[in-house]
């Protein structure tokens, strides 16, 4: 799966830049990856729970909203609630990890856990089996542009390795320097679902880089 960052778009176009990568024919991308980013959790700011619902009613592409934020325990529920298909927040900020994936759940949303890079993996694999979607980080949270963290491929392994053995439906999506280059380590390493900001929506045709990267993660497993 392919989820371009919408971040790295034209923000003053949201609507339009998330068609651009929809609907072309299947080959467009399969989900658009959000940054909820509050200026506490990460220092920048982006946008909220009222652009998001604004996209939600402007396009069809499944939202996938990641919530780098403060007390996503009582901000994250609003995502699901206004049609988001998967909300991920972050284990260095939940308080309440297992019950929140459960009110997502119930909600009709997807249940994302987020890690970033430095955070080990090993003290949360016993909740994963509570959430839908891995979300192992591999840039520091807060900007787009910054350089893949390849140490993070360990964490990939390990996540894939568990879920393999214990028959668990978990994607697990990597987030940070995604290109052409990276995202062949990150599919070898078992990554499902790649977002990409700067290497999609800083090209001139955002489409076919969703497919360019969808090829070359192809290839990459093709090729293991
Ligand atoms: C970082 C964000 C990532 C990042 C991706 O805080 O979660 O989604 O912006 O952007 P690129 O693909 O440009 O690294
Ligand atoms: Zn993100």
């Amino acid at each position: 799966m392919i989820a371009p960052n919408i971040l790295s778009a034209d923000l003053a176009r949201l609507a339009e830049e998330a068609d651009a990568v929809w609907d072309r024919g299947g080959e467009g991308a399969d989900w658009l990856h959000i940054d909820v980013i509050d200026g506490h959790f990460v220092p920048n700011l982006t946008i909220g729970l009222p652009v998001v619902a604004a996209l939600r009613s402007a396009t069809d592409i499944p939202l996938d909203c990641h919530l780098m934020i403060e007390d996503p325990d009582r901000w994250a529920l609003g995502y699901a609630e206004v049609g988001a298909r998967n909300v991920t927040v972050h284990i260095e900020a939940v308080r309440s990890p297992v019950a929140l994936a459960g009110d997502l759940r119930s909600a009709g949303a997807l249940a994302g856990l987020a890690i970033k890079p430095r955070t080990p993996l090993e003290p949360y694999l016993t909740l994963l089996g509570h959430f839908d979607t891995l979300l192992i980080m591999s840039v520091e949270p807060g900007f787009n542009g910054q350089a893949f963290i390849p140490e993070v491929l360990s964490k990939v392994r390990t996540a894939r390795r568990l879920i393999d053995t214990e028959n668990l439906r978990l994607l697990i999506e990597i987030d940070g320097g995604i290109n052409v280059e990276t995202i062949r380590a990150a599919a070898q390493a078992g990554a499902n679902c790649f977002v990409a900001g700067s290497a999609v929506y800083g090209t001139e045709d955002p489409a076919c880089a969703v497919h360019q990267l969808r090829q070359h993660a192809t290839r990459a497993l093709a090729s293991s």
